[in-house]
């Protein structure tokens, strides 16, 4: 095994003299954690605007996604559980990606010259791939974190705390942007890839990736506008939630 990796570093071949197929495999597992990911991602948005149905409702499905309807209580134990399955597909996706970015000024010169040459829409969106996953690195990193952090606490309440009084508000909307944009391009270029069109003409198959694209585009962008007036909602709950309690806070001190 030693000798014919050293083979294969020296002369870019295998000792059979074939391509590695090591690159394939990266690029399958590549696709593989990103669909793993936009799925989460669907139910992540659905999850988070049951709060436009009231903080009750919220409660109630994190308490159900804690396993209640299982085991007859919540068992947080599964939040944790979840997200370190979900922060390892994360890293291991983001460590995949990493081997497509531009490696130095020149090649980010050619990619650009080409983009604007070509006038190919792809190569423009995966420009807008690479930005959004470089910001995803953080954003989503930083939010596992608090997630990982504060497990056993999620509610409505404190969902919302962290919007206003914990100053979250904007990074969440940040977050939401860059998500919704890198998952309707990913789950497009994931059926582009994957998905065989085999039309009778080329010009059928154009038509079929455009409907694709607009399927894909519609239904992120549709959940996206949804959990965007979800953050709206914990805004505006955090903000009465604040009032009350300063309120109270007057009343005790008077
Ligand atoms: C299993 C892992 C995850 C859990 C348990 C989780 C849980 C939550 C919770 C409870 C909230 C409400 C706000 C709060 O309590 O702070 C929230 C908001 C949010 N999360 Fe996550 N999250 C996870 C992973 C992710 C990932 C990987 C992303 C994207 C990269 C993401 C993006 C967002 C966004 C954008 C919001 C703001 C609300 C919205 O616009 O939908 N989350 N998350």
């Amino acid at each position: 095994m030693h000798h014919r990796a050293m083979i294969e570093s020296v002369t870019g071949r295998t000792p059979e003299r074939k391509k590695s197929r090591i690159p394939a495999k990266l690029d399958w597992w590549q696709s593989t954690t990103g669909a793993i990911l936009a799925g989460f991602i669907v139910f992540h948005m659905l999850f988070t605007s049951t709060i436009l149905m009231g903080p009750a409702v919220f409660d109630w499905v994190v308490k159900q996604s804690e396993g209640a309807f299982l085991f007859g209580e919540a068992m947080p134990v599964m939040t944790l559980v979840v997200t370190l399955f979900i922060f390892t597909v994360f890293i291991g996706h983001a460590f995949l990606a990493m081997r497509k970015f531009p490696a130095s000024y020149r090649q980010l010169l050619v990619f650009w010259q080409h983009r604007k040459m070509m006038k190919h829409s792809d190569t423009s969106l995966w420009m807008v791939q690479y930005i959004t996953g470089f910001a995803l690195f953080f954003l989503g990193g930083a939010h596992l974190i608090v997630i990982l952090s504060s497990y056993d606490s999620i509610s409505a309440v404190n969902a919302a705390t962290r919007f206003t009084a914990g100053g979250m508000g904007l990074f969440y909307l940040i977050l939401l942007v860059a998500m919704v944009s890198h998952g309707a391009i990913g789950v497009y270029r994931l059926v582009v890839k994957w998905v065989p069109f085999d039309h009778a003409t080329p010009k059928a198959r154009r038509a079929a990736v455009a409907q694709v694209k607009r399927t894909v585009l519609g239904v992120f962008v549709g959940l996206g506008l949804m959990a965007f007036l979800a953050d709206l909602a914990y805004m505006q709950y955090g903000k009465s939630l604040a009032k009350n309690s300063a309120h109270l806070i007057s009343f005790e001190s008077k």
